[in-house]
Order: C-alpha cells, then sequence, then structure tokens
C-alpha cells in the first residue's frame, strides 16, 4: 500500500522532527477539500496551519505560478524584478508600510525585522539599544535569534546558548513591560493574537499601551503578523483590530497562498535604515514567490476573503459557543475571524483531532487541551456545519451521551 511505504521512507530518510505524523499522504486538493492517494476526501479546518488561505489550487493562483514558471523562475534581486515592484507596493497600500523586504518564510521575516530594528538605533548613535522585549507564550520562528524571542522555553532550551538580548514578559501586563523597559530597549515584538500557544489575544488596551510606551521611549514596534495577518482575523491584519500601527511587521504563511516567502514591512523612518549591503536574500522576493503574492491579493478582493474571514469566523465562533452551553467538556472559545482555539477542560483535544480525523476533518491541537482551526479563508457554512455536527458527536461519544 502507498502509505506504508511512503511512512517506511520517511521513517528511514527523513529527520525525526515531526514524531508520528497523522497517517495520511495526501495527493491533491481542491477548495476547502484535500485528497489521499486512495482518493479519500478530506475537509481542511486547519489550512496548512493558516497557510492555504485560497483554499488548495485555487486556479488564479495556480495560473499566475504556472504563467510565471513558463517564463523564468528566477534572476536574483540584483536585477529589478516587475511582480517584486508590484507586491511591495500592494502591501504598503493595504498597510501602514511604506517599504517592504521579501523572505522565504516567517522566521526569517522576523530575523529582518529584529535585524532592522536595531540597525536604525546604531545609525542614529544608540549602539546599546539592543535588547528586544518579547511576550511569554509567543512563537516567532526556529532560527537562533527567533528561539531566543519565542516565549516558551520547550522550544528554546535544547539550543542554549541563544542569541543573547531577549526578554519575555507576560502578556496584558503592561507593568510588567514598563518594568523591563531600560535604556537599552530596542524593541518589542508581539503577536496581536498569539497562534502557536492556542489562539490567545492581546487586549485593546494593552496593545494601545504598549503603542504609547514605544512612542515614548523611542522603542521600535514589531508586530508579528505572519499567523495572524493576510485576513486570517477578519481584517488585513491582525494589528487593524487595534487602532494602531506598528513601525516594523512581517508576514509569511498566507502571503504566497502556500508557495513559501515572507515579508518584513516597515514605515518610512525605520526602513531606511537598511541601506545598500545591510541584508539580502538569493531567494527572497523572486519573480515565482511574487506572482504567487500578487494572485493571493487579487484573490483576496475578488472573492471579498476578508469579509467572508469575518463573518465565517462569527458563525463558526457562535456555533461554537452553543456547543459550549451543552458540553461541560469545554471551557473556553478563542479567537478572531478564522482563528480559532476551543479550550477544553480537560486533555482530550488529541483524542477529539484523533476523532475528527476519522470523520475526515483536519484540525490542529495545541498542548492536549486545546483544538486549533485555521481554515481557508474561503470557507462556507456548509462546510462549518459538517464540523459542529461531527464535534457534536465526538463529545457525545466521549461523554457517554446518545445523541
Ligand atoms: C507568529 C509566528 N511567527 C513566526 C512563525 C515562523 O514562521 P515559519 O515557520 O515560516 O518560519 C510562525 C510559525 O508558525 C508563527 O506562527
Amino acid at each position: 500500500m502507498l502509505l506504508d511505504d511512503i511512512i517506511r521512507k520517511d521513517k528511514k530518510y527523513f529527520m525525526n522532527t515531526f514524531g508520528d505524523r497523522t497517517p495520511v499522504a495526501f495527493d491533491y486538493g481542491i477548495g476547502m477539500y484535500l485528497y489521499s492517494y486512495d482518493n479519500t476526501e478530506y475537509l481542511d479546518f486547519l489550512g496548512g496551519i493558516a497557510v492555504s488561505a485560497l483554499g488548495h489550487s485555487h486556479p488564479v493562483l495556480v495560473d499566475a505560478i504556472t504563467e510565471q514558471a513558463r517564463k523564468f523562475i528566477h534572476c536574483s534581486s540584483l536585477y529589478y524584478i516587475k511582480s517584486q515592484a508590484d507586491l511591495a507596493e500592494t502591501i504598503c497600500r493595504s498597510s501602514c508600510a511604506d517599504k517592504v523586504f521579501f523572505s522565504n518564510s516567517g522566521a526569517e521575516a522576523n530575523e529582518g525585522a529584529i535585524k532592522l530594528a536595531r540597525l536604525y538605533h546604531k545609525k542614529k548613535g544608540n549602539d546599546n539599544k539592543i535588547e528586544i522585549i518579547t511576550l511569554k507564550n509567543s512563537f516567532h520562528g526556529r532560527t537562533l535569534a527567533t528561539l531566543a524571542a519565542t516565549g516558551q522555553p520547550k522550544y528554546k532550551e535544547p539550543f542554549s546558548p541563544l542569541t543573547p538580548k531577549f526578554k519575555s514578559v507576560p502578556m496584558n501586563d503592561l507593568q510588567a513591560l514598563k518594568e523591563a523597559i531600560n535604556d537599552n530597549t530596542c524593541a518589542i515584538m508581539i503577536e496581536p493574537i498569539q497562534g502557536e500557544s492556542g489562539v490567545n489575544p492581546a487586549t485593546y488596551e494593552y496593545i494601545k499601551g504598549v503603542r504609547s510606551l514605544c512612542f515614548a521611549e523611542d522603542i521600535i514596534l514589531i508586530v508579528d503578523e505572519v499567523q495572524c495577518g493576510m485576513g486570517r482575523t477578519g481584517k488585513m491584519y491582525g494589528y487593524q483590530h487595534y487602532d494602531i500601527n506598528p513601525d516594523i511587521f512581517t508576514l509569511a504563511k498566507a502571503l504566497g497562498g502556500g508557495f513559501p516567502m515572507g515579508a518584513v514591512c516597515a514605515q518610512n523612518f525605520v526602513a531606511g535604515a537598511f541601506e545598500p549591503g545591510d541584508h539580502g536574500s538569493t531567494f527572497g522576493g523572486n519573480p515565482l514567490a511574487c506572482s504567487a503574492g500578487l494572485a493571493v491579493f487579487r484573490v483576496f478582493e475578488e472573492e471579498k476573503l476578508i469579509k467572508n474571514s469575518e463573518i465565517m469566523g462569527m458563525y463558526i465562533i457562535g456555533k461554537l459557543n452553543a456547543l459550549k452551553m451543552d458540553y461541560d467538556e469545554i471551557s473556553e472559545i478563542r479567537g478572531k475571524g478564522l482563528m480559532i482555539g476551543i479550550e477544553f477542560n480537560n486533555e482530550i483535544a488529541v483524542e477529539v483531532k484523533d476523532k475528527l480525523f476519522e470523520k475526515n476533518i483536519l484540525t490542529g491541537t495545541v498542548k492536549t487541551s486545546i483544538i486549533r482551526l485555521l481554515p481557508p479563508l474561503i470557507v462556507k457554512k456548509k462546510h462549518v456545519d459538517i464540523l459542529i455536527d461531527a464535534l457534536e458527536e465526538i463529545l457525545d461519544e466521549i461523554t457517554g451521551e446518545d445523541s
């Protein structure tokens, strides 16, 4: 059987960083569905972990990539690239950014943001302003600097010593942040809604307070939009829920609709710190990636996907809150738009996820008590209803109630 062969080969040749994966391999995808090699259909409520915003094999994205690949894939940023200039303009017009630099992943975008913030202060003559404050339970990537920024010991500890001069403080505690700031504070880096630790939104007052503190203390505010950006939360960018503008923000995941790419986006006053030779990337911003990014923005506009994210988010959260009334096992429903966490009172998340998988629905877990939903932004009510019915059956099964 093909799946067994894949698993055997994977176990033999692929480094075991993912452990025992969900036992399926997909052959192709269409819209909200992925199809395994034996042609079983799976409803995708994970979206490749907030990547596949347009769903699978969206014709506009496929055509854009195919057309560009037919012309040429790569040429180096030593030359001017039309799609790179167009996508940079598109991102700036959709946000508070004046300038953009393209990377290949979220971690790499965050590295770029950290470098830019440090260079900004250095070029102003503040050589000591190099400390970065982040939030506990945050996730910013797997490189040595972004692990240092990440506020979760389990990711960091095996790799110490990490890049120095990072510290993290509890989210939604402005006093703790004030106490952590000193003359050497360079930047504060935050996710408006923490994704990897289980969908934890920052409060409005907190983000407003962080913004004011950064203004008052000449500290760069970096917002990590890698997961919560690109329409995921019902607005184009997560920071837009808070009526603030970051100095720098980063994108990745859904930016290329599945094609790997990231971006460091900054306001002019800080973007100007990057001068020729200060930063670079062989692949970042290549014609193929940027064509994919442009296609994503085009589909967002044509199919009104941000509005759909907002409306479907309210629909799912409403349905989940109704389930919560019926099942004591559910302790909290959190999220905005289509970035949703279901927290259980006990450690049943993996069991629920596995049972959803048995019903051909893909979801994710955080720790052992949280299910995370990050569906493509094209999701419709009929898909949500399938998920909710399945969840209800599973909770009945787990609690031993009749359906
Ligand atoms: C908020 C956030 N920042 C950064 C990253 C790292 O992105 P990548 O895996 O593309 O390096 C992630 C990945 O999950 C993320 O959720």
